[in-house]
């Protein structure tokens, strides 16, 4: 993880472009008849940037809800859910959550999103692929595009010591943060930095055969 991508932040900060809100477009134009046009799966996933600028707002508990449920459906391997989420939203816990990692950003709600090692599927072709990463990794997608859906900005975050956090929410043992997610309403200006346009072309990411 590169520790300088807490710094884009304060680059970003300097070429502000007013973006609206995240996720504005979600409920599309209204038509004539009032009929609501719901954005591609395509739009959403590209709309989407990183926030790492929030309004005070707070998040209203039927947004959490609507993430957690997002995070609830998602597939894992073999169905085995080996996930736990901490919502901190509480002050004390915003407040130990942003002095063990400067990337919280001071977001209004941050999830951090626990996987489990002893339950997760592994490979029979390889003892050392326990999939619990990658099923935290999908619950945590779900969650980044449900809250964009709900209007909201989030960004994923890397940059923390698990232990450390493990010891400050008394996580258990057999839990291991896998990232944090920071959500909450963009403050007004947010917008993506460059590296959110910089992508590979689909001719250099994939091989047909
Ligand atoms: C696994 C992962 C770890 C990340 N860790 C951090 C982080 O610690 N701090 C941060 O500010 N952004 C972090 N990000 C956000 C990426 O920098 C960002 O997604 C990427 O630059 C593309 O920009 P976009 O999300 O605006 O499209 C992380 C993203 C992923 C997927």
């Amino acid at each position: 993880m590169k520790s300088v991508e807490c710094i884009t932040a304060l680059f970003a900060c300097a070429s502000l472009v007013f973006a609206g809100g995240c996720g504005e477009s979600s409920g599309g134009t209204a038509s004539g008849n009032s009929e609501r046009t719901k954005p591609s799966f395509l739009q959403l996933a590209k709309e989407r940037f990183s926030v790492r600028y929030y309004a005070k707002t707070p998040v209203e508990q039927e947004k959490i809800d609507a993430i957690l449920e997002a995070a609830r459906v998602a597939p894992t391997a073999k169905n085995l859910q080996p996930f736990h989420i901490y919502v901190l939203k509480s002050k004390e816990a915003l407040a130990k959550i942003n002095a063990l990692s400067r990337c919280a950003y001071n977001a209004p709600v941050v999830f951090i999103v626990c996987y489990d090692k002893s339950n997760a599927w592994v490979s029979p072709f390889d003892a050392n692929d326990n999939s619990g990463v990658m099923d935290s990794s999908i619950v945590g997608t779900h969650m980044m595009l449900e809250a964009f859906d709900q209007g909201l900005g989030s960004c994923w975050v890397k940059f923390f010591d698990p232990k450390e956090v493990s010891a400050a929410f008394d996580i258990p043992a057999n839990l291991t943060p896998s990232f944090l997610l920071d959500v909450g309403y963009p403050q007004k200006g947010a917008a993506p930095t460059k590296m959110h346009f910089e992508k590979r072309d689909i001719k250099d990411l994939a091989t047909y055969k």
